[in-house]
């Protein structure tokens, strides 16, 4: 699988990322780490986690599963993970990022990732704890999740950022306007999360059957009527190119993201192995200059921009 280095961090991304965010109940153990091996088998070898991700098997828990799953191959991979939002202070940090190296079975990270950004502790103080594990070697890059244009400036007055994990898809490109320009200034990564607006732009959602969406995604703005309404052109192009292309709509919506210079990975999330294999092929899919142009524009009027 194609890869992207971040410089001057030198960590090897590849195209694709598996995200273990979801579910990681004990009785999941068995497909969570299916899916690990099979995101492996695919040439993955990016893997994204955070302290948080746990959720029906208690925090750390797919920290957990991912260090026991890649343990043999550990050397091959790149992990990154995240400190809890609560965590701000220095030598909380420090503390949690022991706990992380425990449960992923590595005594070091490539990426490690402020998750949010703090409101009890200036960055600048926070990001002190980023800066001593990377002078340790304990880490190789560093990252900040989630932070606005201005929470990214003031944060590289603390420490060289390397890489940043932003919410960006064919539905979410706020990004490009204020943050996109800091990272092309600065040389800094981007890995994309939820490529796919939460399985929208997969298609699998019936636009004129709103009963047919999962409860917890109705609150979410592109699942109410006015959102799916403003997404039903650019679902109909995709549609269109995933037939052209001999693809499918997920495929074209994570290869315009990697038809994009800024992003280093797409950080795709199922939980589905049909769906892993699926997505981790994307790299079969070229889409022409038209086609980029098209879905650029058809997103820009999705979103009213
Ligand atoms: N830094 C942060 O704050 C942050 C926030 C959110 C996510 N993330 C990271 O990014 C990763 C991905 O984010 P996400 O889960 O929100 O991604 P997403 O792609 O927007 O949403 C995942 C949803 O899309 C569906 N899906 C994926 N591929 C599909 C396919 N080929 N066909 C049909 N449905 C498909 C999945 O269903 P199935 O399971 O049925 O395939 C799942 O319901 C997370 O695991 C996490 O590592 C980071």
């Amino acid at each position: 699988m194609r890869q992207n280095i971040l410089t001057p961090s030198g960590v090897p991304l590849t195209a694709i990322t598996y995200g273990t965010g979801g579910r990681w109940n004990p009785e999941l153990d068995e497909l969570n780490t299916a899916l690990i091996c099979n995101a492996f088998e695919q040439g993955v070898r990016s893997f994204d986690t955070a302290q948080s991700y746990g959720a029906g098997g208690g925090e750390g828990r797919s920290e957990e599963l991912l260090g026991q799953t890649l343990r043999d191959v550990r050397s091959q991979c790149v992990l990154s993970s995240k400190v809890a939002r609560r965590i701000e202070k220095p030598d909380d940090i420090l503390r949690a990022f022991e706990d992380s190296l425990r449960r992923l079975q590595t005594d070091y990270l490539d990426i490690y990732f402020v998750h949010w950004p703090g409101t009890q502790t200036p960055f600048t103080e926070t990001l002190q704890a980023f800066r001593k594990l990377k002078e340790q070697k304990l880490i190789r890059a560093i990252g900040v999740s989630n932070f606005s244009a201005s929470q990214l400036r003031e944060a590289l007055t603390a420490v060289p950022i390397d890489v940043i994990q932003p919410n960006y898809s064919l539905l979410a490109r706020d990004i490009e306007r204020d943050i996109v320009p800091i990272c092309r200034e600065h040389s800094i990564g981007i890995m994309c999360y939820s490529p796919t607006e939460k399985g929208l732009l997969s298609g699998r959602y019936p636009l004129d059957d709103l009963a047919a969406i999962p409860q917890a995604l109705r609150r979410r703005m592109w699942f109410q009527p006015e959102g799916l309404a403003k997404s039903a052109a650019l679902l109909d192009l995709i549609q269109r190119l995933a037939t052209r292309h001999q693809a499918t709509s997920t495929q074209i919506a994570i290869a315009w993201l990697l038809h994009q210079p800024h992003v280093s990975t797409v950080i795709i999330g199922t939980k589905d192995i049909a769906h892993l294999q699926e997505n981790a092929q994307v790299a079969s899919v070229t889409l022409t200059a038209q086609d980029v142009h098209d879905l650029g524009e058809a997103s820009r009027q999705a979103l009213g921009i």
